[in-house]
């Protein structure tokens, strides 16, 4: 039984990287919808199809559990996917809770996709979990395009991460939620942008607990694992970024045509 992981593009693969940490012998079959990149920006309607499509594929190849490793896509998919496949779906969305549970300021902020803090369920997410905390979102189209790009440091990334995190931190904020799977990728420049006195929560090691949670207490004990990750854009880009986006990981990759 393989896990089966979807995202917008190569964002996803920092929950991938954290199910493979904690699963080293699970097979893993990624689509990264490259070719349809961002999501952050297109209609829930599209996304919900979209995402249809490549858990259909997913699902052809043997998947017997689906991770939407994308806030946008579980925003405005999981209940439809829940409701349409007889297997478990694991989403992810922002980390308000714990962010929440974390900040002394009382204040958050929260870095997400405009599709994800759009939401009727952002805004659940928000009433339910963080009522009497100010949270400030900010959209970072940019940081999708960096990521994309393989622009991991460098001054391009430093000024889009001080002018996302100038409003936040303007206001106080001192937890800040990476609530798109590309952010994790630039944690590195966020961190060093911020004081030391700042929390900075990624869900990927979270989503990675729940996929474990999900299996057989013996499953993949005796695996070698494998992953496979597949791109519906430019292999050769999949291929540039794979040796920094995922350094030391044994990974065979591919270019997939999923059309509507
Ligand atoms: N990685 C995705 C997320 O977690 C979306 C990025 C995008 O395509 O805009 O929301």
């Amino acid at each position: 039984m393989k896990i089966g992981l979807l995202d917008s593009g190569v964002g996803g693969l920092s929950v991938l990287r954290e199910v493979h940490r904690i699963l080293p012998g699970a097979e893993l079959h990624y689509v990264g919808d490259s070719a349809w990149c961002p999501y952050g920006t297109k209609s829930p309607e599209v996304i919900c199809a979209r995402v249809f499509e490549i858990s259909d594929y997913l699902l052809s190849q043997g998947a017997g559990i689906l991770v939407i490793a994308c806030n946008s896509a579980t925003i405005h998919a999981v209940g439809a996917l829940r409701a349409t496949y007889p297997l478990p779906v694991v989403g992810m969305e922002p980390a308000v809770k714990p962010a929440a549970e974390l900040t002394r300021s009382g204040v958050i902020g929260v870095l997400a996709t405009e599709a994800s803090i759009a939401g009727e369920k952002f805004h659940q997410l928000v009433n339910t979990h963080a009522s009497g905390v100010r949270v400030i979102t900010r959209p970072c189209p940019r940081f999708v395009e960096l990521v994309e790009a393989g622009q991991l440091t460098g001054p391009e990334v430093e000024d889009a991460v001080d002018e996302a995190l100038a409003p936040l931190l303007e206001a106080g904020a001192d937890v800040f939620v990476l609530g798109c799977t590309h952010y994790p990728f630039l944690r590195a420049v966020i961190e060093a942008r911020l004081p030391d006195t700042a929390t900075v929560v990624d869900t990927g090691p979270a989503v990675a607990r729940r996929v474990k949670s999900l299996l057989e207490p013996d499953f993949c004990s005796q695996g070698k694992g494998s992953i496979l990750v597949e791109t519906t854009g430019a292999l050769d880009a999949l291929e540039r970024l794979l040796p920094r986006l995922l350094p030391g990981v044994n990974v065979s990759s591919g270019r997939r045509d999923i059309r509507e």
